[in-house]
Protein backbone atom coordinates (compact mmCIF):
# COMPACT_ATOMS: atom_id res chain seq x y z
CA UNK A 1 0.00 0.00 0.00
CA UNK A 2 1.22 3.30 -0.92
CA UNK A 3 2.40 5.95 2.35
CA UNK A 4 0.26 8.62 2.39
CA UNK A 5 1.89 11.82 2.36
CA UNK A 6 1.83 13.99 5.14
CA UNK A 7 0.78 17.33 4.70
CA UNK A 8 2.72 19.85 6.35
CA UNK A 9 0.29 22.35 7.67
CA UNK A 10 -2.39 20.52 9.64
CA UNK A 11 -6.52 20.98 9.05
CA UNK A 12 -6.05 23.73 12.02
CA UNK A 13 -3.48 25.76 10.85
CA UNK A 14 -5.04 25.98 7.13
CA UNK A 15 -8.60 27.02 8.35
CA UNK A 16 -6.60 29.57 10.88
CA UNK A 17 -4.95 30.90 7.64
CA UNK A 18 -8.45 30.81 5.82
CA UNK A 19 -10.12 32.92 8.33
CA UNK A 20 -7.04 35.37 8.93
CA UNK A 21 -7.12 36.02 5.17
CA UNK A 22 -10.74 36.62 5.48
CA UNK A 23 -10.79 38.90 8.53
CA UNK A 24 -8.51 41.01 6.10
CA UNK A 25 -10.51 41.26 3.18
CA UNK A 26 -13.56 42.37 5.38
CA UNK A 27 -11.99 44.71 7.62
CA UNK A 28 -10.38 45.93 4.37
CA UNK A 29 -13.94 46.08 2.89
CA UNK A 30 -15.98 48.18 6.13
CA UNK A 31 -12.60 50.90 5.95
CA UNK A 32 -13.41 51.33 2.56
CA UNK A 33 -17.12 51.81 2.72
CA UNK A 34 -16.31 53.89 5.98
CA UNK A 35 -14.23 56.35 4.31
CA UNK A 36 -16.64 56.37 1.08
CA UNK A 37 -19.33 57.42 3.90
CA UNK A 38 -17.08 60.29 5.15
CA UNK A 39 -16.31 61.73 1.47
CA UNK A 40 -19.70 62.68 0.62
CA UNK A 41 -21.13 62.53 4.72
CA UNK A 42 -23.01 59.44 3.91
CA UNK A 43 -25.19 61.42 1.05
CA UNK A 44 -25.20 58.92 -1.68
CA UNK A 45 -25.89 56.28 0.99
CA UNK A 46 -28.97 58.76 2.14
CA UNK A 47 -30.30 59.47 -1.12
CA UNK A 48 -30.15 55.24 -2.04
CA UNK A 49 -32.44 55.04 1.32
CA UNK A 50 -34.67 57.56 0.34
CA UNK A 51 -35.62 55.99 -3.08
CA UNK A 52 -36.01 52.64 -1.14
CA UNK A 53 -39.00 54.24 0.53
CA UNK A 54 -40.30 55.32 -2.95
CA UNK A 55 -39.52 51.63 -4.72
CA UNK A 56 -41.34 50.07 -1.33
CA UNK A 57 -44.46 52.73 -2.44
CA UNK A 58 -44.05 51.67 -5.98
CA UNK A 59 -43.77 47.93 -5.80
CA UNK A 60 -47.37 48.08 -3.92
CA UNK A 61 -48.67 50.63 -6.42
CA UNK A 62 -47.35 48.44 -9.31
CA UNK A 63 -48.99 45.19 -7.04
CA UNK A 64 -52.26 46.31 -7.10
CA UNK A 65 -52.36 47.41 -11.06
CA UNK A 66 -51.93 43.93 -11.30
CA UNK A 67 -54.58 42.84 -9.50
CA UNK A 68 -56.68 44.97 -10.79
CA UNK A 69 -56.37 45.33 -14.66
CA UNK A 70 -56.01 41.05 -14.49
CA UNK A 71 -58.36 40.72 -11.92
CA UNK A 72 -56.56 38.60 -9.99
CA UNK A 73 -59.04 36.77 -7.43
CA UNK A 74 -56.87 37.79 -4.45
CA UNK A 75 -59.69 38.72 -1.63
CA UNK A 76 -57.76 41.09 0.73
CA UNK A 77 -54.65 42.01 -1.56
CA UNK A 78 -55.69 45.11 -2.54
CA UNK A 79 -56.54 46.59 1.00
CA UNK A 80 -53.56 45.11 2.34
CA UNK A 81 -51.33 46.60 -0.59
CA UNK A 82 -53.09 49.94 0.39
CA UNK A 83 -52.84 50.09 4.16
CA UNK A 84 -49.10 49.26 3.54
CA UNK A 85 -48.64 52.51 0.97
CA UNK A 86 -50.43 54.34 4.04
CA UNK A 87 -47.64 52.94 6.36
CA UNK A 88 -45.01 53.92 4.46
CA UNK A 89 -46.44 57.49 4.67
CA UNK A 90 -44.86 57.95 8.03
CA UNK A 91 -41.43 57.07 6.34
CA UNK A 92 -40.86 59.64 3.70
CA UNK A 93 -40.88 62.85 5.95
CA UNK A 94 -37.71 61.56 7.71
CA UNK A 95 -36.24 59.91 4.90
CA UNK A 96 -36.20 63.10 3.01
CA UNK A 97 -35.19 65.15 5.63
CA UNK A 98 -31.71 66.01 5.22
CA UNK A 99 -31.14 68.63 2.19
CA UNK A 100 -29.61 66.94 -0.68
CA UNK A 101 -30.25 68.04 -4.20
CA UNK A 102 -27.13 67.07 -5.85
CA UNK A 103 -25.96 63.62 -6.99
CA UNK A 104 -27.70 60.35 -8.22
CA UNK A 105 -31.03 61.83 -7.57
CA UNK A 106 -34.14 63.22 -8.73
CA UNK A 107 -34.98 65.58 -5.71
CA UNK A 108 -35.58 68.70 -6.92
CA UNK A 109 -34.09 71.85 -4.56
CA UNK A 110 -37.67 73.13 -3.85
CA UNK A 111 -38.56 70.45 -1.19
CA UNK A 112 -36.40 71.87 1.32
CA UNK A 113 -37.23 75.68 0.03
CA UNK A 114 -40.99 74.80 0.49
CA UNK A 115 -40.93 71.64 3.15
CA UNK A 116 -44.73 72.33 4.35
CA UNK A 117 -45.90 71.82 0.82
CA UNK A 118 -43.87 68.88 0.72
CA UNK A 119 -45.74 67.33 3.94
CA UNK A 120 -48.52 68.64 3.06
CA UNK A 121 -48.21 66.26 -0.43
CA UNK A 122 -47.16 63.50 1.75
CA UNK A 123 -50.52 63.79 3.94
CA UNK A 124 -52.25 63.92 0.92
CA UNK A 125 -50.79 60.61 -0.38
CA UNK A 126 -51.58 58.92 2.75
CA UNK A 127 -55.15 59.56 3.20
CA UNK A 128 -55.86 58.60 -0.83
CA UNK A 129 -53.87 54.99 0.41
CA UNK A 130 -56.24 55.26 3.25
CA UNK A 131 -59.25 55.47 1.17
CA UNK A 132 -58.58 52.81 -1.10
CA UNK A 133 -57.90 50.49 1.74
CA UNK A 134 -61.42 51.34 3.25
CA UNK A 135 -62.91 51.23 -0.55
CA UNK A 136 -61.15 47.70 -1.21
CA UNK A 137 -62.64 46.51 1.99
CA UNK A 138 -66.05 46.73 0.46
CA UNK A 139 -67.38 45.67 -2.01
CA UNK A 140 -67.91 48.70 -4.57
CA UNK A 141 -65.64 48.23 -7.26
CA UNK A 142 -66.58 51.28 -8.87
CA UNK A 143 -65.48 52.82 -5.41
CA UNK A 144 -62.11 50.65 -5.65
CA UNK A 145 -61.34 52.54 -9.23
CA UNK A 146 -62.17 55.97 -8.30
CA UNK A 147 -59.91 55.43 -5.08
CA UNK A 148 -57.19 53.81 -6.90
CA UNK A 149 -56.89 56.97 -9.48
CA UNK A 150 -57.30 59.61 -6.38
CA UNK A 151 -53.93 57.34 -5.32
CA UNK A 152 -53.04 57.72 -8.64
CA UNK A 153 -53.16 61.93 -8.34
CA UNK A 154 -51.14 62.02 -5.26
CA UNK A 155 -48.49 60.73 -6.42
CA UNK A 156 -48.02 63.15 -9.35
CA UNK A 157 -49.02 65.94 -6.78
CA UNK A 158 -46.11 65.15 -5.27
CA UNK A 159 -43.92 64.55 -8.61
CA UNK A 160 -44.73 67.26 -10.22
CA UNK A 161 -43.65 69.91 -8.07
CA UNK A 162 -40.64 68.51 -6.62
CA UNK A 163 -39.55 65.83 -8.78
CA UNK A 164 -37.24 66.07 -11.85
CA UNK A 165 -39.33 64.96 -14.97
CA UNK A 166 -37.99 61.34 -17.01
CA UNK A 167 -35.96 63.67 -19.29
CA UNK A 168 -33.94 65.57 -16.36
CA UNK A 169 -33.48 62.13 -15.00
CA UNK A 170 -30.12 61.54 -13.16
CA UNK A 171 -30.91 57.50 -14.63
CA UNK A 172 -30.28 59.37 -18.02
CA UNK A 173 -27.23 60.27 -17.47
C1 LIG B 1 -44.36 63.67 -0.86
C2 LIG B 1 -43.77 63.43 -2.13
C3 LIG B 1 -43.95 62.15 -2.86
C4 LIG B 1 -45.07 61.35 -2.93
C5 LIG B 1 -46.43 61.54 -2.27
C6 LIG B 1 -44.72 60.26 -3.80
N1 LIG B 1 -43.43 60.39 -4.24
FE1 LIG B 1 -42.41 59.06 -5.37
N2 LIG B 1 -40.74 60.25 -5.32
C7 LIG B 1 -40.67 61.48 -4.69
C8 LIG B 1 -39.35 62.06 -4.91
C9 LIG B 1 -38.88 63.40 -4.40
C10 LIG B 1 -38.63 61.13 -5.70
C11 LIG B 1 -37.17 61.26 -6.17
C12 LIG B 1 -36.24 60.67 -5.11
C13 LIG B 1 -34.77 60.70 -5.47
O1 LIG B 1 -34.39 60.41 -6.64
O2 LIG B 1 -33.96 61.00 -4.57
C14 LIG B 1 -39.54 60.01 -5.92
C15 LIG B 1 -39.20 58.86 -6.63
C16 LIG B 1 -40.06 57.80 -6.88
C17 LIG B 1 -39.68 56.58 -7.57
C18 LIG B 1 -38.30 56.26 -8.13
C19 LIG B 1 -37.45 55.62 -7.04
C20 LIG B 1 -36.04 55.27 -7.50
O3 LIG B 1 -35.61 54.12 -7.27
O4 LIG B 1 -35.34 56.13 -8.08
C21 LIG B 1 -40.80 55.79 -7.64
C22 LIG B 1 -40.93 54.41 -8.26
C23 LIG B 1 -41.87 56.53 -6.98
N3 LIG B 1 -41.37 57.73 -6.53
C24 LIG B 1 -43.16 56.06 -6.89
C25 LIG B 1 -44.20 56.75 -6.23
C26 LIG B 1 -45.59 56.34 -6.26
C27 LIG B 1 -46.13 55.12 -7.02
C28 LIG B 1 -46.27 57.24 -5.49
C29 LIG B 1 -47.73 57.29 -5.19
C30 LIG B 1 -48.45 56.08 -4.90
C31 LIG B 1 -45.30 58.21 -5.00
N4 LIG B 1 -44.06 57.89 -5.49
C32 LIG B 1 -45.60 59.26 -4.16
C33 LIG B 1 -41.67 62.07 -3.95
C34 LIG B 1 -42.93 61.55 -3.71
Amino acid sequence: MPRRSISIASPNTRIATAVAALSIFVFAGLAEAESHAGEHDGDSIRIKYRQSVMSIIGTNMGAIGDIMKNRLALPGAVANHAGQMAESAALIAPAFRKDISEGQTDAKPGIWQDWAKFESSIAKFETAARNLQTAAEGNDSAAVGQAMRALGKSCGNCHKPFRKPKEESFKNK
